[in-house]
């Protein structure tokens, strides 16, 4: 069982294979955190120092034991209003508007199973064989009147530990919560450092790692999605940890909208890292009998580096955060007409481009922006999702079926979550989008955001999308969100405080709907390329696209990022023309190929038809390749060998969880003149046997391997690249 609780101490325990997570419910009734680390029987409250800190500014709790004080006692979830000026989780204010709160402990429970959580997506256990158990800890404040559910989801098999925190209302009057995040964990002691996620549009999640000195770090997003700026995942680890060695703990919400990840160190060199919902434009009232659900955090503790906070996160979003028929199954090689047409395409181009495809064993034509209404640039139409027949040259239906005739399967892009000022729907129902009254709206590429807080505009997307997506075999859906959200204001809402929450509960809501009735197509997230890259899109959508750069050498550096978080089959990543649309770089087509071949979304996404004949033989033999090793992409463990940032090699790996077969992918990124050799050193093999690589015939002892690494062909030219697969060789 991985939840213990102790009745007579009140301390709780969650264990799992290799991690171990303490708390206690002391005689006060507070609950305080004791540990997060390696797994271990033992209790872990002697790790708190009782000492009289409190000084002239120090909040004693209790006046006559000045040893106790919420000000530096680790806290399990740190509340404003008893003495713990730190950055707290919870900020409430009672029916007199006063600020303040004293949740004490009231009851626990231990359900089996992963608890789930109500309009959220969250992390779920598929079925008994994983040993999932939820642990309820209520905390309770009768003045205010207010219960506190928090929730502890283990997956004890894969070390996920999740949070999420139920606030309810059981008062007579409102309450108003104006902080609501979801988990922290506090240390004692010790040196971190810490990892963030930074970027913008087309270049995103960069790794920063900062010594953790004294003050807060904190990063975020106040634009109502998960941002391009930067990502929902922290990474917390001992100063010397690295990808191999030393501790770490990771955090990664399971929300798309707004939200903070900080980091403090403390008067006492204590060290608080937390994450939830943001603040910005957050205030919200509860009425008696109403509750508020922050967010899911996903946890996970490593004492063997960083790749395994990684590997972990990877194992848990494949098969306990992805859902559908899609989360398991190769996606098909696709082609988008983005970068191939952009807004200037016809029926007739798509089947062109189509046909060529399917001569080089691509499997699917996707048809992105420009296929409705009067949409021909930034400027109209969207929230009119009608098909332009006249610039198809027929219906819906006569283009997909020609192009299934093909052998290839049809995607679609779609952006609904948008109005175009110059459209019908916005003509009809100006009221249904976030504006300001009185106010002329901040535009986003030149759109305005639809009020998904609202069921009735909801409808009327899921009945415009439904409309759509009946006419025709549609097996992909790109859903794509251009903009942040400035103006926030909800025609509907009782209080302007709830609209950014709210709307994220309506769009989970509407891509629940559409999740649900078309089980068979294969959704993708977008968002201005990855700017909603988050484990929330996840729930709906089993890959994102990653970014709107697909400069190869950029892209090193935003996959890398990318996987600290999320892993490889969550990727959407294409091989599109040189030179490099964004940044004018040009590079050979094998390497455009092995790094997009990281993702399980590859793709391509150029004109086909553009291309000489030699580069066409290529690509053929591209898609081939890629059908070798895409279910190691999609299952294998991830190791990130070298680093795109500091390194003259970027390498990774996956390794099949059996440890049987391997493929380790390298770009050469320095070359500084004739004749320098560069080695590889892969990770992850079964120690003791031998490995053949079955692209040079050469067989390593997997020791020698992960130890001297082996050499990468001298004579490489810059940004050229290598992929080889290894194959154990089984006595
Ligand atoms: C966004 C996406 C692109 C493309 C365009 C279409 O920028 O990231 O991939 O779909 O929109 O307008």
């Amino acid at each position: 069982m991985p939840i213990v609780v102790d009745e007579e101490t009140k301390i709780f325990t969650i264990n799992t294979k290799n991690s171990t997570y303490q708390m206690q419910a002391d005689s006060y009734g507070f609950l305080l955190h004791l540990y997060y680390g390696a797994r271990t029987d033992g209790y872990m409250a002697y790790l708190v120092t009782y000492a009289d800190r409190s000084g002239m500014c120090g909040c004693p709790y209790d006046v006559h034991d000045r040893t106790y004080s919420l000000d530096v006692l680790p806290q399990e979830y740190p509340f404003q209003g008893a003495g713990d000026m730190r950055s707290p989780l919870l900020v409430v204010r009672d029916d007199h508007g006063a600020f303040g709160c004293d949740l004490r402990y009231r009851d626990y429970e231990i359900r089996p199973g992963k608890y789930d959580l109500p309009g959220l997506p969250a992390v779920y256990s598929e079925d008994e064989s994983d040993g999932a158990e939820t642990l309820v800890i209520r905390l309770a404040d009768e003045r205010v009147g207010i219960t506190v559910e928090l929730l502890y989801g283990v997956l004890p098999e894969i070390d996920i530990i999740t949070r999420a925190a139920i606030i309810k209302n059981e008062g007579t009057g409102v309450v108003t919560v104006d902080r609501a995040q979801t988990a922290c964990l506090d240390f004692v002691h010790g040196e971190y450092d810490v990892i963030s996620f930074y970027g913008r549009h087309a270049m995103e999640r960069t790794p920063d790692r900062h010594h953790v000195g004294h003050g807060t770090f904190s990063v975020g997003s106040r634009r109502g999605m998960s941002s391009n700026q930067y990502s929902p995942v922290m990474v917390l680890c001992d100063e010397r940890a690295t990808e191999s060695t030393g501790r770490a703990w990771g955090m990664n919400f399971v929300y798309s909208g707004g939200f903070e990840a900080e980091v403090t160190c403390e008067q006492y060199n204590q060290t608080r890292m937390q994450m939830g919902l943001s603040d910005d434009r957050f205030s919200y009232p509860l009425a008696p009998g109403e509750q508020l659900v922050a967010p899911e955090v996903i946890m996970t503790y490593s004492n063997a580096g960083i790749e395994r906070v990684s590997q972990n996160f990877h194992r848990c979003i494949r098969k306990h955060v992805c859902r559908g028929t899609w989360r398991d199954r190769p996606r098909p090689v696709l082609l988008n007409s983005w970068e191939a047409f952009y807004f200037d395409f016809t029926g007739e181009s798509l089947v062109r481009l189509a046909e060529q495809a399917a001569s080089l064993g691509i499997e699917m034509l996707v048809m992105d922006d420009g296929w409705f209404s009067t949409r021909r640039d930034d400027f109209r139409a969207l929230g009119d999702w009608t098909v332009n027949e006249g610039k198809l040259g027929g219906t819906l239906k006569d283009l997909v079926d020609r192009v299934n005739a093909l052998g290839l399967k049809f995607g679609i892009w779609v952006e609904p979550e948008m109005v175009s000022e110059d459209s019908e729907l916005y003509r009809e129902h100006p009221d249904w989008v976030l504006a300001v009254p009185g106010k002329g709206p901040v535009l986003g590429r030149d759109q305005l955001v639809l009020d998904l807080s609202r069921e009735e505009v909801r409808d009327n997307l899921y009945a415009q999308l439904c409309a759509v997506l009946d006419q025709a075999n549609i097996e992909y859906v790109k859903w794509d969100y251009n903009r942040s959200i400035v103006d926030t204001y909800s025609r509907a809402s009782n209080d302007q405080g709830k609209v950014l929450y709210d709307y994220m509960l309506g769009l989970y809501d509407l891509l629940e709907r559409l999740v649900q009735r078309y089980p068979r197509i294969l959704f993708e997230g977008c968002s201005a390329g990855g700017g909603r890259f988050d484990a929330g899109m996840l729930y709906y959508t089993p890959q994102i696209w990653t970014s709107d750069n697909t400069d190869a050498i950029n892209r090193l550096t935003i996959q890398y990022g990318t996987s600290f978080g999320f892993p490889a089959s969550a990727m959407g990543a294409h091989v599109s023309a040189c030179p490099n649309e964004v940044n004018g770089r040009e590079t050979p087509i094998t390497t455009r190929g092995i790094v997009a071949m990281q993702g399980g979304g590859f793709g391509y996404e150029l004109d086909l038809l553009k291309l000489p004949e030699r580069a066409c033989e290529h690509i053929r033999n591209q898609v081939k390749r890629y059908h070798e090793v895409e279910d190691l992409v999609r299952e294998g463990l991830f190791f990130r060998l070298s680093s795109p940032l500091t390194d003259a090699v970027c390498a990774w790996e996956y390794v099949a969880e059996d440890g049987s077969r391997a493929v380790v992918s390298a770009v050469l990124l320095s070359v500084n003149g004739y004749g320098v050799a560069n080695y590889v050193v892969p990770r992850g093999l079964t120690p003791g046997a031998l490995y053949r690589n079955l692209d040079t015939g050469v067989v390593y002892p997997a020791d020698a391997l992960m130890d001297a690494g082996f050499p990468l062909p001298v004579g490489l030219h810059a940004n050229a690249a290598v992929m080889y697969r290894f194959e154990r060789v089984d006595a």
